[in-house]
């Protein structure tokens, strides 16, 4: 009996090291929570390609949106721990959605970290209608309306809705939110002057701004963005300390091999290595990962690190959810 045992154990082991060896063998798939278009669909998608060179296997973009970004988690939650089904997500989605929703699943122990990655300071947007050329005036513009203006969201609990919430703690506003299921579209109705502001991810205004589309105020750093050093940070435009920014990161369902989670993390460390995909990403304003925050271990103890910081936060802002 006992020597069947270790048979059989042995052709397991044996089976998991081919699977790891024979990974991939098929398309990967990595699932962004929101919007084809905004900032987590374009850095994904950058990425995507560098990590099939690598891999040597297609490795798509699928978007599943809804619920702030949580829907799509929640579908890598339930996928094969098989290493072919990847959660792109960020302080939002795999933080903040803790706080907020009854996900249905645990963002710590139901994923497997991967690998951080770039983080984007926020930016502070607006429509050009706006009579306002500086965060002042902006403020002033804020504080004078007669109702709630308008803020575009990619819902309850993402980047977007956390900086909003935050901003107006800060500056002291309020702000009526209108969701959107991602800043892409969201961007699109500021463009068209439907809503009267976004504190968006840099990567996501940095176009429509150099464009003279829509009109920037500040970044939410210490320190200005290289690719946009005509934007002043909080701290010069006079809201000094609202510093925010959204870091990005990758996930597998709960009990994927570890030579599998090392394989995509080493996958994806080759692509931030990348000086055209590191110059891409820096030119949207993206901030690149410390070295020594690279591996699984790394993204985990951050990822829990964020939450004892950020859930007190968004718990007493008591944000409803329908
Ligand atoms: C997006 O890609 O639309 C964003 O990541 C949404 C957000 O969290 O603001």
């Amino acid at each position: 009996m006992r020597k069947i045992m270790l048979a059989a154990l042995a052709v397991l082991s044996l089976g998991s090291v081919a699977t790891a060896q024979n990974f991939p063998s098929r398309p990967i798939t990595i699932i962004v929570p929101f919007s084809a278009g905004g900032p987590s669909d374009a850095m994904a998608r950058i990425l995507a390609e560098r990590i099939k060179a690598t891999l040597g296997e297609t490795v798509l973009v699928e978007n599943v949106t809804g619920a702030g970004g949580s829907v799509g988690v929640g579908r890598a939650v339930r996928a094969a721990p098989d290493g072919y089904t990847i959660s792109f997500g960020h302080l939002g989605t795999h933080v903040a959605n803790g706080a907020i929703y009854k996900l249905g699943y645990d963002l710590v122990t139901d994923l497997e970290p991967v690998a951080l990655l770039p983080s984007n300071p926020m930016i502070i947007v607006s429509k050009k209608e706006i009579p306002a050329t500086s965060l002042k005036e902006l403020l002033a513009w804020l504080k004078a309306q007669p109702s709630p203006p308008t803020a575009g969201t990619a819902g309850a609990g993402s980047g977007s809705h956390i900086a909003g919430l935050y901003f107006e703690n800060v500056a002291g506003v309020k702000l009526q939110y209108v969701p959107y299921r991602g800043t892409g579209p969201a961007m699109n109705d500021l463009v068209a002057g439907q809503i009267d502001l976004i504190v968006d991810q840099t990567s996501n205004s940095i176009g429509q701004v150099r464009a003279g589309n829509i009109r920037a105020y500040a970044i939410t750093d210490s320190k200005r963005v290289e690719s946009a050093s005509d934007i002043p940070t909080v701290d010069e435009a006079g809201l000094p300390g609202f510093h925010m920014t959204l870091w990005s990161g990758l996930w597998l369902p709960k009990g994927t091999p570890n030579d599998i989670v090392a394989k995509l993390n080493a996958a994806a460390i080759d692509a931030l290595n990348d000086p055209a995909i590191r110059k891409q990403l820096e030119n949207l304003g993206l901030q690149m990962p410390p070295k020594d925050q690279l591996s699984p271990q790394a993204l985990g103890a951050w990822q829990k690190a964020e939450i004892a910081k950020w859930w007190p936060i968004i718990k007493a802002a008591n944000v409803k959810v329908e």
